[in-house]
């Protein structure tokens, strides 16, 4: 027989998840609608090119309302007016909120031994620039410093620009005081040599020997901005694992201002799991996850069929 359904029935026919989901959203201290994290999926787009999944909209709450406390404001709309409307520090708070900067010392150890390999090559007698983009908390760039020092030697003419656009990393990054567990896999005659441990209130901590820190110099950019300053030529760019988060179309971009600023035997580094099949007429694959820019390839690019994850 069929008929109006009753209430308690059409209750029960709502997932448990939804209906959680619905008290989670209730309960929240903040208001945050359906239609504000759409707008924070657009600004987190234009901002910095990171692409949201319709997933993460509890990541996004969750991330952001430590900006909202801190502000004393009660309304995720109310902070999205600040960001949409142009408030730089309003916009940086976003950006360095929506990043993910997970990093760690020598991750994917394959690339810095395909890194020794070209410094070798260069012999080492003229001055070489190393771009670590999106170098998140340092960890990579003076991995990489580590590796000219090791190959090249006390003198290596090796210089490394690392740059983020979460403006928290670089300071962390700055400071270079990470805690004993970051270096747990770093063996222990590299520990030795290039890291200070810390005594008294820095127990605990170790950071990189001064001549490894001096190597490296951090600066914000976000590669999405339109004007890059002027910079290279770079033996390698490292942008690994940060292009992940973009669509094809933003890495394209990207990857097109990448090439003219490597010198013609350098090296792109992307992400373990990233692949740019979609950048073969400009780039070619020599090592996994590596690239070189090939000679005199025109900018026509195939567009698609990038691996991208959403974050
Ligand atoms: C997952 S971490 C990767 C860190 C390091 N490259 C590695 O592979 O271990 C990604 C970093 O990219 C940065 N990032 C994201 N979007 C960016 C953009 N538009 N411009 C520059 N850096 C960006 C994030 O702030 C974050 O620190």
């Amino acid at each position: 027989m069929s008929g109006p359904v009753p209430v308690e029935r059409r209750r029960a026919a709502r997932s448990p998840a939804a209906d959680l989901a619905a008290a989670i959203r209730a309960e929240r201290e903040f208001l945050m609608t359906d239609a504000d994290f759409e707008r924070i999926r657009a600004l987190a787009r234009s901002l910095a090119g990171i692409s949201l999944s319709g997933g993460k909209m509890d990541m996004a709450y969750n991330r952001l309302s430590r900006v909202l406390r801190a502000r004393k404001l009660r309304a995720m709309r109310e902070f999205l007016d600040l960001v949409d409307g142009g408030d730089a520090v309003a916009q940086q708070q976003f950006i360095n909120a929506l990043t993910t900067n997970l990093t760690k010392f020598f991750r994917e150890a394959a690339h810095f031994e395909v890194l020794a390999d070209l410094l070798r090559a260069t012999g080492g007698r003229r001055p070489l620039e190393i771009w670590c983009a999106g170098c998140s908390t340092g960890e990579e760039a003076y991995c990489i410093a580590i590796v000219a020092l090791e190959t090249l030697g006390a003198d290596a003419p090796v210089r490394v620009l690392a740059t983020d656009v979460d403006t928290d990393v670089l300071r962390r990054a700055q400071a270079a005081v990470y805690p004993r567990s970051a270096v747990s896999e770093v063996p222990l005659a590299r520990l030795r040599r290039f890291f200070l441990e810390g005594t008294g209130a820095n127990d605990g901590k170790v950071r990189p020997r001064p001549e490894v820190a001096r190597m490296v110099r951090f600066e914000h950019h976000n590669l999405l901005a339109p004007d890059w300053p002027r910079r290279g030529p770079f033996l390698a760019i490292f942008c690994r694992n940060v292009m992940i988060y973009f669509d094809a179309a933003t890495q394209m971009n990207v990857l097109e201002k990448f090439a003219p600023l490597l010198l013609e035997e350098g090296l792109l580094f992307a992400g373990h799991s990233e692949y740019y099949a979609h950048a073969v007429r400009r780039w070619t694959r020599v090592a996994h996850a590596v690239y070189r820019r090939l000679p005199g390839a025109g900018g026509d690019v195939r567009p698609a069929e990038a691996r991208t994850e959403p974050a």
